[in-house]
């Protein structure tokens, strides 16, 4: 079957079983009345099965390999930045800070911090999660091409593959000051050469030797982050056919968010139209300049709703501490009060206009959205990595 239709049977299935919830006449549940199709049918469970694109097949080797490259500060300037250090398991693969800090950085959790006073300044965004971005595109009429799936706040890279060789270039992320850009990916493959256990695992992992370069790199980096999904949340068991799955507050939660108009931009599987909208959601005061977004509009993608136990503090800029605040933030964009000064009325996304927040519903809303919750993920830390560093950078 395909992707296309098992999520429609899924979504209708869905639906199938919010009519009969309607029908059962108990008089709690004649306060909540069947969704309307066409709104429960703006969301649906997840897939089992991740896209993957067909130059790279996943296999247990290069998932493996992966894993211990995510880990590895070997990829950064200065041997103290893993992916793993603002992707760390513990921390849903996002991470607590506002924004991000990458070279020169110590410690996790809310104690990371600059180890010295240097010239790296902050990452300019909060860190995305990884769990489940191999689904990142996939609407409820299937799947773009996985090697074309949209990446980052701004969709600057295009699926996971071309994503995972960036981090490496940019300075305050990963690179610091030992090369320039240009010199970046040749001189992370370099160090790979060196490493004996690496060249026998990227032999094995592509069947050829002489497999050490960045595309290969890439590969096996995408093929683990393919593995680090939820897909299990209760709203999934709900979508895909088991009532009990939610309570009846929950099932409100969800209605009122339709009717809100919150799912005109997150719907989907992944509660996304990874469209970029201009909301004029406040800057991070730690930047030095304002983060204009995409072609300086202010634009940014709608973030999935999944796993926002992982994702606080909220927003491209961090600066929404709790989902209460987020819900806050609507109610007053929906009362035409825009938090950024820097944006004014004519810039913001007009499907604002179509969005009704009532202060009385945020609780409720709150609690649909922690349905959306799965922490049954790959939370497997390797205990060493071939460079012999300290796995996952500079943690302590
Ligand atoms: C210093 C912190 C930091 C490091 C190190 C880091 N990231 Fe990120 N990551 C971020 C931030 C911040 C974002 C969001 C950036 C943006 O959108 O502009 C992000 C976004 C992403 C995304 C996009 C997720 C989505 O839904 O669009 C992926 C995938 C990702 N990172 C993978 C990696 C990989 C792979 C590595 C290692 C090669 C890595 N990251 C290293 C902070 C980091
Ligand atoms: C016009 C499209 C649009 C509508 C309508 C909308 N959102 Fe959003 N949402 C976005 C975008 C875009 C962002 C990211 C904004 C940014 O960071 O600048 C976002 C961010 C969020 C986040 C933060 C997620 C994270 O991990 O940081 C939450 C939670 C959220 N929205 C919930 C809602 C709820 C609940 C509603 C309904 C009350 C809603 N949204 C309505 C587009 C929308």
């Amino acid at each position: 079957m395909t992707l296309r239709y098992s999520l429609l049977i899924l979504a209708v299935g869905a639906w199938l079983a919010a009519m009969h919830i309607s029908c059962t006449g108990e008089s709690k549940q004649e306060k909540t009345p069947a969704l309307p199709e066409d709104d429960i049918a703006k969301l649906a469970a997840l897939p089992t099965e991740v896209p993957v694109p067909a130059d790279n097949p996943s296999t247990p080797e290069k998932v493996a390999l992966g894993r211990l490259l995510f880990f590895d500060p070997i990829l950064s300037g200065h041997k103290d930045v893993a992916c793993a250090t603002c992707h760390h398991p513990e921390f849903g693969f996002a991470e607590s800070l506002e924004v991000s800090i990458g070279v020169n950085g110590r410690g996790t959790g809310s104690n990371r911090d600059f180890s010295t006073l240097g010239d790296i300044p902050f990452v300019k965004r909060n860190s995305q999660t990884i769990l489940n971005a191999a689904f990142n595109g996939l609407t409820l009429t299937g799947s773009t091409d996985a090697s074309n799936a949209p990446m980052f706040w701004d969709i600057r890279a295009k699926g996971l593959e071309n994503q995972s060789l960036e981090p490496i270039k940019s300075f305050e992320e990963m690179r610091g000051h030992r090369y320039v850009k240009e010199a970046a990916l040749d001189s992370v493959v370099n160090r790979l050469k060196k490493i004996a256990e690496y060249r026998h695992l990227f032999q094995e992992a592509f069947s050829t030797s002489d497999a050490i370069n960045s595309q290969n790199l890439s590969r096996a980096i995408a093929a683990y982050e393919r593995t680090l999904v939820g897909g299990n949340s209760r709203f999934d068991q709900y979508m895909r056919g088991d009532r009990s799955a939610l309570s009846i507050n929950e099932i409100d939660g969800m209605q009122v968010f339709l009717k809100s108009g919150c799912a005109k931009c997150h719907n989907g599987p992944m509660l996304s139209d990874y469209k970029v909208h201009a909301l004029g959601v406040p800057d991070n005061e730690k930047l030095t300049q304002s983060d204009a977004g995409v072609d300086n509009q202010y634009k940014f993608r709608t973030p999935s709703l999944r796993n926002l136990r992982f994702t606080a503090p909220y927003m491209h800029s961090g600066k929404l501490k709790t989902l209460e605040q987020v819900l806050e933030f609507y109610e007053d964009l929906a009362g035409d009060k825009i938090r950024n000064p820097l944006v004014g009325k004519p810039q913001i996304d007009p499907i604002i206009e179509l969005l009704k927040v009532d202060f009385k519903d945020i609780s409720l809303i709150v609690e649909f959205l922690n349905t959306l919750n799965d922490d049954q993920f790959d939370r497997t830390i390797p205990k060493r990595v071939p460079s012999g560093l300290p796995v996952g950078g500079n943690l302590n």
